[in-house]
C-alpha cells in the first residue's frame, strides 16, 4: 500500500511546485495526476508571469494593480504575500533553467499585460506555462523520494474519525485497478472547472474535480460565482489567443471599424482588465456592432511581423490551423470565452483548509488573490507561490503526525460505485450529451452578463441534469483506459461546480469584477464587499459570508 507524508493531487505548476517544496523539507511525497504531468493544463498558459523585478517597479504597485483588478474583492494580505515573493520565485525559475525572454541588453525582458501599471510580465514567447512545466518536471524526476502516479484518477478523499485527512482512493487509468493511498496530508492542486462551460480555453481535464471532492467532505468554497471570461478566444472552439498579443500592440475593432475600447477604457484601451474588455466586446456584439459570427476582431498586424514571429509564434499556428487566418496579415475574429476559476476551495496563506491535513493550491483554491477578476499573468504566479507554501507547510505538519490507517471499506465502496456505473445499462442520455447541455447553459446564463431569471433557469437545468446523470452509463465495459467511466465521475464533479457557481451568482446581488448582474448593475460596497462561502449541507448548500481583508488600499471607483 503506497503511503506518503504529503500526497499531491494534480501535477500542473501548483502540484509540482508543492511536491518539490515538500520533498525539500524532507517529506515522502506522492503525486497523483490523471494525465502525464507535462500534459497538465498549466501547459496552456501562454502570455507570462508577473513579478515586480525591475528596480523602477515595486511590489506595492503590483499589489495595487492586482487589488484594483480584483474589484477590491481580493484579500490584500494574501496579495501582498504573492507580490512580495514574486521576484524571488521568478529568479528561482530562471536559475532552474526556464529560458525567459531576454532583451537586447541580455537582461530579462518584459511585456505589457492587462490592468498593470508597469510592463512586469516575464515570458517565454507565448508558451510560458509549457516552458515552466517542463523545467519543474525535470526537477521532479531528480527527486527519488517523490513517487509519481501518472494517469491515476482520484475518486475520493478519505478522513479519519476526527475528520483529519487519511488519504485518497485512486484508480489506475491504464488497467482499472484501484488503490488506497494513506497520507498524512493531501494537497489538492487539480486546477479549475472550465469544462463546466462550452466553449472554454480550458483543457478537457479541467472538470473541477478537486473543488467537488473537497466540497463533498465539508471544506467551504469561496467566491464560486467569480468566473473569468478571457477577451480573446476563438468563436466555436474557445481556443486562447494570448493577451500577450494586445501587450505587444494588437488592437480590437468592431465590425464598423471602430477601435471601440476608446469608449470603455480610454486610458488603458485594450489593456484594461479582462472583465472590462470582455464586457466591452460583449456590449458591442449585443448591440449589433459585431460580426455576423458573434465576434469582434483582433488586429495583430499592428505588431511588426518579425516580432510576431519571435514572441507570438504559437498563436500564428492557432490562427492558421483553427481559424484559417494568417494573423501576421489579417485580423482574426475573437470573442470573450470562459477561461479561469477565481473562486474555489477556501484556504489560508499556507494552503490550509479547515479540514486538518487537507490543503489546496493553484486554480482549485481561493486564497484569495484574484477576488472578482484575475489579472493576466497572475495565475502562474499564484500556482508557484502558494504551491510552494502549501508544500512546505504540509511537510512540516506531516513531520508531527502519525500515518493514518484508512479503512479498506472505503476502497471497496469506491470500486463498487465505479463497477456499478460500468455495468449499468444506459436508460437515459450519454455523458457527452449532458455535458454539452451543461456547457451551453452555463455559457448562456452565467457568462459575462447575468440576471436573476437566467440564473434561476440555469439552476433548474443543472438540477435536471444532475438527475439525468444518475441514469447514464458507459459504452465501454472494459477496464483498460476506460475514459468513459471516468467521464461519468467527472460529469458529477462538473455538475456540482455548476450548481455552486450559479448559487453564488444568484446570492451576490451586485456587479463586481466578472460578476455583472444586469439587474444590479452597480458595485455595492456597503452590502457586498464580502466573500460568499458555500458549504455542503444536504440538498441546498449553506451560504455564509466572510470579510475581505483590507490592508492599505481602500476601495475606490475603478476606471481604466
Ligand atoms: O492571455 C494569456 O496569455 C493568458 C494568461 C493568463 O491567463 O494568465
Amino acid at each position: 500500500m503506497p503511503q506518503h507524508d504529503v500526497l499531491v493531487i494534480g501535477a500542473g505548476l501548483a502540484g509540482m511546485r508543492a511536491a518539490l517544496a515538500a520533498a525539500e523539507e524532507g517529506a515522502s511525497v506522492g503525486v497523483i495526476s490523471k494525465v502525464h504531468p507535462v500534459r497538465s493544463h498549466s501547459n496552456a498558459a501562454q502570455g507570462g508571469i508577473n513579478a515586480a523585478l525591475n528596480p523602477e517597479d515595486s511590489w506595492e504597485s503590483h499589489a495595487f494593480d492586482t487589488i484594483k483588478g480584483s474589484d477590491y474583492l481580493g484579500d490584500q494580505d494574501a496579495i501582498e504575500i504573492m507580490c512580495r515573493e514574486a521576484p524571488q520565485e521568478l529568479l528561482h525559475l530562471e536559475h532552474l533553467g526556464v529560458t525567459f525572454h531576454r532583451n537586447e541588453e541580455g537582461k530579462l525582458g518584459t511585456r505589457a499585460f492587462g490592468g498593470a501599471s508597469a510592463a512586469r510580465t516575464y515570458y517565454v514567447a507565448d508558451i510560458t506555462g509549457q516552458a515552466i512545466l517542463h523545467v519543474l518536471y525535470e526537477q521532479l524526476m531528480k527527486h527519488s523520494e517523490v513517487f509519481r502516479y501518472e494517469e491515476w484518477f482520484t475518486t475520493a478523499l478519505l478522513q479519519q474519525d476526527d475528520g483529519a485527512m487519511a488519504g485518497v482512493v485512486g484508480r489506475n487509468i491504464r488497467d482499472g485497478s484501484m488503490e488506497l493511498f494513506p497520507a498524512k496530508t493531501v494537497i489538492l492542486a487539480s486546477g479549475g472547472n472550465g469544462q463546466v462551460y462550452n466553449p472554454t480555453t480550458n483543457a478537457l481535464v479541467c472538470t473541477g474535480d478537486g473543488i467537488a471532492l473537497a466540497y463533498r467532505i465539508g471544506a467551504p468554497l469561496m467566491d464560486m460565482e467569480m468566473v473569468q471570461y478571457h477577451p480573446t478566444t476563438l468563436a466555436g472552439n474557445g481556443l486562447l489567443i494570448t493577451e500577450g498579443a494586445r501587450g505587444e500592440g494588437a488592437h480590437l475593432y468592431n465590425a464598423e471599424g471602430e477601435r471601440f475600447m476608446e469608449k470603455y477604457a480610454p486610458n488603458k484601451m485594450e489593456l484594461a482588465s479582462r472583465d472590462v474588455v470582455s464586457r466591452a466586446e460583449q456590449t458591442e456584439i449585443n448591440e449589433g456592432r459585431g460580426f455576423p459570427d458573434g465576434t469582434v476582431s483582433l488586429d495583430i498586424t499592428k505588431v511588426p511581423r518579425k516580432r510576431i514571429h519571435e514572441a507570438l509564434r504559437e498563436i500564428i499556428n492557432v490562427g492558421r490551423d483553427f481559424a484559417g487566418v494568417d494573423i501576421t496579415r489579417e485580423p482574426i475574429h475573437i470573442k470573450p470565452g470562459n477561461h479561469y476559476t477565481m473562486g474555489g476551495v477556501k484556504t489560508d496563506f499556507e494552503g490550509r483548509t479547515p479540514i486538518a491535513g487537507l490543503y489546496a493550491a493553484g486554480e482549485v483554491a481561493c486564497v484569495s488573490v484574484h477576488g472578482g477578476n484575475r489579472l493576466g499573468a497572475n495565475s502562474l504566479l499564484d500556482t508557484l507561490i502558494f504551491g510552494r507554501r502549501a508544500g512546505q507547510d504540509a511537510a512540516r505538519y506531516a513531520s508531527d503526525t502519525g500515518m493514518p490507517k484508512p479503512s479498506y471499506a472505503s476502497l471497496s465502496a469506491e470500486q463498487g460505485a465505479i463497477e456499478a456505473i460500468i455495468r449499468r445499462e444506459r436508460t437515459g442520455r450519454r455523458v457527452s450529451e449532458i455535458k454539452a447541455e451543461l456547457g451551453a447553459t452555463m455559457d448562456k446564463y452565467a457568462a459575462v452578463f447575468r440576471e436573476e431569471d437566467g440564473l434561476r433557469t440555469a439552476l433548474e437545468i443543472v438540477k435536471r441534469l444532475q438527475q439525468e446523470a444518475t441514469t447514464t452509463a458507459t459504452d465501454d465495459k472494459g477496464s483498460v483506459f476506460n475514459q468513459d467511466a471516468l467521464g461519468a465521475l467527472e460529469l458529477g464533479y462538473m455538475l456540482d461546480n455548476a450548481e455552486l457557481i450559479v448559487m453564488g451568482a444568484l446570492e451576490r446581488k451586485e456587479s463586481r469584477g466578472a460578476q455583472f448582474r444586469t439587474d444590479y448593475p452597480a458595485r455595492d460596497d456597503e452590502h457586498w464587499l464580502k466573500h460568499i462561502n458555500l458549504s455542503v449541507n444536504g440538498e441546498i448548500p449553506e451560504v455564509s459570508y466572510s470579510d475581505v481583508t483590507i490592508t492599505q488600499w481602500q476601495p475606490e471607483a475603478r476606471t481604466y
